[in-house]
């Protein structure tokens, strides 16, 4: 992959947007983003070439080679209660997608989806973790990885199921580029879901949903499981699952969710 270049990034965001520190290699762009966090609370972007330890939901590690792929976390701070605070990992995937348009879909909550001999291929991921500052406000670190040369790697990469498909990202513009894009846009998203809520982002969501319709096995622990039909989500960021027994509003924490064939 090119090279990421601080000077590109910056001479490319809006005045306004959070400023982006870049490192070669950390442990996971999270991480950093805490320890700059506690020293001090404000937004602020952490992206690397490669990471040590990245981190995927639920306990899993997030293979990130030297620039084989995009590593990069957004502080961002919010006056909204943290029990609101469900629908930041779906604007997340939403802003990944928009500067991605056509390109990139989003199989809920937050996996970053294309199209792939017709089958949907994961690019990439999010991980939101909150970070509170006790009596005054609360920091969203928002994690995105994206896969651009990962395929010589992915075969190690850990999935939710086994019969998880990988894919690179088609990639249209320098990567740089697509970092100065990217926080754009999570800046202006990031606003909107602070003043407005969820609303004004249902229209864009209903457009990327891969799951509506679709049978899927909802995974809560090994044990846990049930099957039933994906549709439309709530304006808490929840996924409506229609089973046997009635409809079941999901939350996104600790849920792994795949597409099934019928039983
Ligand atoms: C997933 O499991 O789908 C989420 C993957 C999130 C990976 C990104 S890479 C940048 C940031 N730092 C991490 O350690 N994880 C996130």
């Amino acid at each position: 992959m090119e090279a990421l270049d601080p000077h590109i990034i910056h001479s490319q965001l809006r005045p306004e947007a959070p400023r982006v520190s870049y490192f070669e290699v950390v442990t996971s762009t999270n991480e950093v983003l805490k320890d700059i966090l506690r020293q001090s609370f404000s937004p602020h972007v952490v992206l690397a070439s490669q990471q040590t330890r990245g981190r995927g939901r639920r306990g899993r590690r997030w293979l990130s080679p030297k620039d084989a792929g995009l590593y990069l976390s957004y502080g961002h701070i919010t006056h909204r209660p943290v029990d609101t605070l469900g629908p930041l990992s779906l604007v997340m995937a939403i802003s990944v997608a928009t500067v991605l348009p056509d390109v990139v879909h989003i199989k809920w909550p937050n996996d970053l989806m294309v199209k792939q001999d017709k089958q949907w291929a994961k690019v990439g991921g999010c991980l939101v973790e909150i970070m509170t500052n006790p009596g005054t406000s609360t920091a969203a670190i928002l994690g995105v990885g994206l896969n651009l040369h990962m395929a010589q790697h992915l075969t190690n990469q850990p999935a939710d199921t086994p019969t998880q498909l990988w894919a690179d990202l088609p990639l249209l513009v320098d990567p740089s580029t697509l970092v100065a894009q990217l926080v754009n846009q999570l800046h202006l998203d990031l606003a909107v879901l602070e003043q407005d809520g969820f609303g004004p982002f249902q229209a864009r969501w209903e457009t990327l949903h891969i799951l509506r319709n679709q049978p899927v096995q909802v995974t809560h622990s090994p044990t846990e499981r049930f099957r039933g039909t994906a549709g439309d989500i709530n304006e808490y960021g929840q996924l409506a699952v229609t089973t046997d027994d009635g409809l079941v509003w999901v939350s996104a924490a600790d849920v792994s969710i795949r597409l099934t064939h019928p039983s």
